[in-house]
């Protein structure tokens, strides 16, 4: 490890991006021709499209990729769908195109939007009269609904807009904690800025009317606004999924017949269900597909990991998100989650790949795309716990991974062609793959 004495550096994000650069190489990177290289190397030849990307973020120096792949045949009430998914992790697209496959001959997907209100919170500090509040609450309800008639304007000629305020007392968690817990109706946007710029000027309306509300005294006139935001935990925007089939055409080989697949599978899910260690390995395959899908379609995929992991907590702790039976015969897989999606504003009009993506998906509502990625959820969570209880997913990961182990031992491409080919009826492992190499250079 190189160490040097750093000082830090004032005025930054004024400098060019190329005076950036070299600040890095010599203060971090020393001199690395290299390390310059692979930063400009990331560097799109159209300028306009370098631009963009540029603009999207603060202080960038290059792009990062990740791939963009397609799983198809994806079959979600009754129609059938082609679905990008960005990601970095060999074998989830392959997982996602098999479960999809699967299910394209078995009904396919069912899936369902059960609501789509989103909420946030004005959290504020009011020490007087409980029952004064209450008053002033009823009393000037209007005021905040007229205070952003002009921001609400647009959403509610598109059918959204505020939906209801509440005050609500949470003076038993914190002192004099008082919340204004307000609901929206955002359509096909995300509707994150939507919701604060409401809440917000919420939160200027309650320190104006406070200071005019006739029947509070001096300090209760004081209400003191500690923060003002979105809440990413959306449990009123959710949208269920399920797949079902006879036991009788589940999985079947030499191994295991239908219905020890069946007994597996359901204990695999219960497991889930009580087990927190498996629960969140659990889930986050469930999220390798939803990540996938929210990436590609230029949603924030850090609100949508929070808002799950929250709603897997909601029975008081950490459980399975999907959740299996088997009765009169029928095999029966479903999740339900929440979801907050947008495909207008933010990043779903800027990236060019994300316009593809939308395009690929026919356009979606923000109602669709939730339902999509519930079902890509819901297939990811298939196919790993299918692999799970019959052969254990190391020998299809291996397989989707032995391209990644050749490249980090930079083989040429002789050598792949010959390695893949020998791989197909070996067991892939670092070390075997290290061994045949070995041999092939010897
Ligand atoms: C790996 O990215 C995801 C799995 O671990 C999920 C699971 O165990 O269910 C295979």
């Amino acid at each position: 490890m190189y160490y040097q004495m750093i000082t830090p550096i004032t005025g930054f994000s004024k400098l060019k991006k190329e005076e950036k650069i070299d600040w890095l190489l010599k203060t971090y990177l020393q001199d690395s021709e290299n390390s310059e290289k692979v930063l400009k190397q990331y560097w799109n030849e159209n300028d306009a499209v370098q631009q963009l990307h540029e603009e999207f973020t603060e202080n960038t120096l290059s792009n990062f990729y990740l791939p963009f792949g397609i799983a198809p045949n994806f079959l979600i009430n009754g129609k059938l769908m082609a679905i990008p998914m960005t990601t970095e992790e060999s074998s989830v697209i392959a997982a996602a195109s098999k479960a999809a496959k699967f299910w394209q001959t078995r009904g396919g997907f069912k899936v369902e939007v059960q609501n789509t209100i989103k909420n946030g919170q004005v959290h504020f500090i009011y020490n007087g009269d409980h029952e004064k509040l209450n008053q002033f609450f009823k009393a000037s309800k209007s005021a905040f609904f007229d205070a952003v008639s002009s921001i609400t304007k647009n959403m509610r000629k598109r059918g959204g807009g505020v939906l209801e305020i509440e005050l609500l007392d949470k003076t038993d968690l914190v002192d004099d904690y008082f919340q204004l817990h307000c609901t929206f109706e955002t359509k096909d946007s995300m509707g994150a800025n939507f919701i604060n710029s409401c809440l917000e000027k919420f939160a200027d309306t309650l320190k104006e009317e406070a200071a005019k509300f006739q029947d509070f005294n001096v300090e209760e006139k004081q209400v003191e606004v500690i923060m003002s935001i979105l809440s990413n935990f959306v449990p009123e925007c959710l949208v269920k999924v399920e797949v079902s089939c006879p036991v009788s055409e589940l999985y079947d080989d030499n191994h295991i017949s239908h219905d020890a697949f069946a007994d597996n599978f359901l204990t695999a899910i219960k497991i889930a269900e009580v087990e927190p260690y498996r629960a969140v390995t659990h889930n986050k395959g469930i999220m390798n597909g939803i990540d996938a899908v929210v990436l590609a379609t230029g949603n924030d995929f850090r609100a949508v990991e929070a808002g799950i992991h929250a709603y897997a907590c909601k029975d008081g702790s950490y459980s399975s998100l999907t959740h299996a039976s088997v009765e009169n015969g029928i095999f029966k897989f479903w999740m339900e989650i929440p979801l907050a999606l947008g495909t207008v504003g933010g990043l779903t009009n800027l990236h060019p790949l994300v316009k593809v993506a939308l395009e690929i998906l026919q356009k979606p509502s923000a109602r669709e795309l939730m339902e999509i990625v519930a079902v890509v959820g819901l297939a990811q969570n298939f196919a790993a716990v299918k692999s799970l209880v019959t052969n254990g997913i190391q020998q299809g990961h291996m397989k989707m991974h032995l391209m990644n182990i050749l490249n980090s031992q930079n083989a040429t491409p002789g050598e792949k062609e010959e390695l893949l080919h020998y791989f197909k009826k070996h067991t892939v492992t670092h070390s075997s793959v290290a061994e045949q190499l070995e041999r092939i250079r010897n």
